[in-house]
């Protein structure tokens, strides 16, 4: 079929529109239907693809797994290239690179001022300090600047959708010191796969690629003033540290680990051996008419 009677048909579709209905929407739909219809005539996708395709999203939809389809199809590292382009546009720079939430944060962690311990002593691996500072892109600390940091166990999974985990196990809230301080003791994190069952795992076998994510730490940094920081650490040395399924490593995201031991230990009452990251967030200072870092989603919330 050629293009304008492809054409005539979605004019058609849209004609039949009795009122306005919402026009960001209607805008939004048809340039995706066109997409599809042109990418139906030009692939030829016979009818049996096409349903294949519509219950492969039901299926992943009601596992819960589109959170986990967005990231693997480079979709939501695609949206953090865009808000860096609108930044750069807007001559902001000397932030600390923002890289994907991806879909396992869970809202209503404990908080607590300037440390915390985010496991509860019974999880296996090494122990592991990190520390640093919130800082203004001028160099200014940020004092009661609001860390908010998640990361998956010894085996790459994460507390809430991993039930056999206490309760907000490996999340945390901190606020950092009047000198912008924040420190937490917790476990070095694995990396993270996908589940192998599941309808991300499925969709990748069949794109030729894998679903492992290099060991990361999540973090929220907000204060009044700033625009939303939302960023992950790598821990280097991780075999899939350049080949994450989820495209969020980044420069400037992969800090040293120090291996520690003794007296350096004791701030954060740690005794023996202990892995140490140091690392300073800078958060830039909000500016009016860029695109919002406080991205709204349905996130998962616990008491
Ligand atoms: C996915 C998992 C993560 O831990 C993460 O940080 C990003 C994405 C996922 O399963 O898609
Ligand atoms: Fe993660």
């Amino acid at each position: 079929m050629d293009r304008k009677t492809i054409d005539a048909l979605l004019n058609k579709i849209d004609a039949s529109a009795t009122h306005e209905g919402d026009a960001r929407t209607r805008a939004i739909v048809n340039r995706v239907v066109r997409d599809l219809f042109y990418t139906i005539e030009d692939l030829d996708v016979q009818p049996d693809e096409f349903w294949a395709a519509l219950n492969f999203l039901a299926e992943a939809g009601k596992s819960g797994e589109l959170g986990l389809i967005a990231p693997g199809l480079g979709f939501e590292h695609f949206l953090d290239l865009r808000l860096d382009e609108a930044e750069q546009k807007a001559g902001l720079a000397g932030g600390t690179p923002r890289t994907i939430e991806g879909p396992l944060y869970v809202a209503g962690a404990p908080e607590s001022v300037g440390h915390a311990r985010l496991d509860n002593g019974d999880e296996p691996g090494e122990t592991l300090v990190m520390r640093g500072r919130v800082l203004g892109e001028d160099g200014a600390p940020v004092g009661g600047a609001l860390v908010e940091v998640w990361h998956a166990n010894h085996l790459g999974n994460y507390s809430y959708f991993d039930a056999s985990q206490p309760a907000f196990n490996l999340r945390r809230s901190i606020r950092t010191n009047a000198d912008g301080t924040y420190s937490f003791r917790s476990v070095v994190p694995i990396g993270y796969s996908v589940p192998p069952e599941g309808k991300t795992k499925q969709l990748l076998d069949s794109l030729g690629r894998h679903g492992h994510r290099p060991a990361h730490i999540h973090f929220f940094v907000s204060a009044p003033g700033f625009r939303k920081l939302t960023t992950q650490i790598n821990i280097e040395g991780d075999p899939y540290l350049w080949d994450d399924f989820a495209f969020a490593t980044r420069e400037g995201l992969v800090p040293a680990v120090k291996k520690e031991e003794g007296a350096a230990g004791k701030p954060y009452d740690v005794s023996g051996q202990f892995a140490l990251i140091d690392f300073d967030f800078t958060l830039v200072h909000d500016r009016q008419g860029l695109p919002s870092t406080e991205v709204e989603r349905v996130r998962a919330e616990a008491a």
